[in-house]
């Protein structure tokens, strides 16, 4: 039986990049994949869904052309074959770049299931599709994260009938349904409705909650409701889907039965920590409601066995899996270092976009913290106002009024995603709101919101 000082289970980010960095750093490594190295992101979720959703920006510009003095003949319309054909491409560009990569630093790559079937002197026993049997000083499982599927009458058979799609499904379908209904208003839902929307779809969502996006800061959360029903999508929020059926999906509101006619139905309630059939429990791996317990070096409870990426259902997201993933490799390398979750960033990448990290108001006063908050149109940077015809985008800042540094900040409008990161850095190194203004922004950029915003501070 062939030994390894490490052997990762799951090959997406938080797997692939731990088995990069434990390579480069000279720990014999092998990382198992039953699917596709890249995993959800680069095959069925973050890459994908970003391709598709940069063509519907492109229609989305064709379409208001005139706005900008530019002059579109004929009608606009989308190939939705080529658009899946496109991401097919790209997806593989990704993915045989992350095998370059694990190649380099010297990674065995394996495809087939892998299960743990134990301990002895040698360390971990791994099993690979059931028959070849390696071993390894230590673990890092990171398998991911499947959607969630409730017992809704009819869904299995929606789903079976392809109906009802979830994520996988819904990135290569190579049609647009004249309706299309999403059941849940958090980010896959949105994404994925603001596609199919631009793109000519008849567009409902149903969401269980009273507002969209789930934790995104209110009024935020508002404002990109109603720059979607702009476009025509229709709301239906504190809904429940009580059934789907041939021809839609059913939910109570306010008592009543109300039926959404639909040609294709998304599912995007959440997502669920991948644990099955692991084998977790031949060595006592302890789980919460089906997600692997770590701590903050990304320890479990079993000695050399770590878990990163979705399967601990900390953050689901892909560069809080890849940030795991060496917090793990660092720790077992002894270099000593811990998961901050508090400057994770989050972009919703809608047209217009969010981005935001760290406290709203509600949830810095919820823990007991004396804030204040700025918030400012983004009509003041100059970029902002020369590349749009509508200007609903704003910048809200939250500042611990103690410490004078920023704890949060929620920005919905262009490039949004791409600059949130300094907002993050900034929280993350406790910068002084009075040494933030005198940093140099590129002008004009969009990005000089923050710098704007911080000198509205009262
Ligand atoms: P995964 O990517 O799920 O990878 C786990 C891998 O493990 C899989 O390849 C699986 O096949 C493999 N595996 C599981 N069990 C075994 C086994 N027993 N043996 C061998 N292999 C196994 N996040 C962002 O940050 N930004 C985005 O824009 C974004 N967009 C998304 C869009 C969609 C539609 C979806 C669904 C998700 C999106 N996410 C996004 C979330 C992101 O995809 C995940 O957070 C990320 O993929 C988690 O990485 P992971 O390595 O933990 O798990
Ligand atoms: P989500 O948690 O973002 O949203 C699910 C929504 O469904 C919630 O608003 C919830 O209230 C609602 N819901 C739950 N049960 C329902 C029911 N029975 N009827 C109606 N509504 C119901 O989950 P989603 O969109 O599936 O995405 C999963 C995860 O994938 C995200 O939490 C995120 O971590 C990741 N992701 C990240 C993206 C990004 O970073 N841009 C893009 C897409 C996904």
């Amino acid at each position: 039986m062939e030994n390894f000082d490490l052997i990762v289970i799951g090959g997406g980010p938080g797997g692939y990049l731990a088995a990069e960095r434990a390579g480069h750093a000279g720990l014999k490594t092998m990382v198992v994949e039953k699917r596709e190295f890249g995993g959800v992101c680069l095959n069925e979720g973050c890459v994908p869904s970003k391709t598709f959703l940069n063509s519907a920006k492109v229609l989305d510009y064709a379409n208001h052309a005139a706005n900008y003095g530019v002059k579109v003949e004929g009608k606009n319309s989308i190939d939705q074959a080529f658009v899946v054909e496109r991401k097919n491409k790209v997806v593989k560009t990704l993915v045989s770049g992350v095998k370059g990569q694990l190649k380099a630093n010297k990674v065995n790559m394996k495809m087939g299931v892998a299960k743990i079937e134990g301990k002895d002197a040698e360390g971990y026993i791994v099993s690979v599709d059931g028959k070849e049997k390696f071993s390894a000083k230590r673990l890092i499982i990171a398998s991911g994260s499947t959607a969630a599927c409730p017992p809704i009458p009819g869904l299995k058979e929606g789903l079976a009938s392809g109906l009802v799609m979830t994520n996988r499904e819904v990135l290569d379908l190579k049609e647009i349904p004249e309706k299309f209904v999403v059941i849940g208003g958090g980010v896959i839902g949105l994404e994925m409705a603001s596609y199919f929307s631009s793109v000519g779809s008849q567009v409902e969502v149903i969401e269980m909650l009273t507002k969209i996006a789930g934790p995104t800061e209110a009024e935020i959360s508002g404002i990109l409701q109603k720059s979607l029903e702009k476009k025509g999508i229709k709301f239906n929020l504190g809904c429940k889907v009580v059934g789907i059926e041939a021809d839609g999906v059913v939910y109570e509101k306010d008592g009543k039965q109300v039926k959404a006619k639909a040609d294709k139905i998304l599912l995007s309630i959440g997502r669920r920590a991948f644990t099955q059939d692991l084998g977790l429990e031949t060595i006592g791996v302890n789980c919460d409601r089906g997600a692997i317990v770590t701590d903050d070096k990304m320890m479990t409870n079993v000695a050399n066995v770590y878990a990163v990426g979705d399967v601990n259902a900390k953050v689901m997201l892909a560069h809080t899996a890849y940030r795991e993933a060496e917090v793990a490799i660092n720790n077992i390398l002894g270099k000593p270092d811990r998961m901050n979750y508090n400057v994770i960033p989050s972009v919703i990448y809608t047209n217009p976009e969010i981005g935001s990290v760290g406290e709203t108001e509600e949830s810095a006063k919820a823990k007991g913290l004396d804030v204040k908050v700025a918030s400012l149109s983004l009509m003041f940077s100059g970029r902002y106002v020369a590349e749009n015809t509508e200007y609903d985008g704003i910048c809200k800042l939250v500042i611990n009024k103690k410490t004078n540094t920023l704890i949060g900040a929620h920005i919905i409008g262009s490039y949004a995603g791409e600059y949130i990161v300094a907002v993050s850095a900034l929280i993350d190194l406790e910068v002084d709101i009075e040494n933030i203004k005198k940093l140099v922004f590129p002008h004009p950029t969009v990005c000089e919101i923050i710098r704007e915003t911080v000198f509205s501070i009262k």
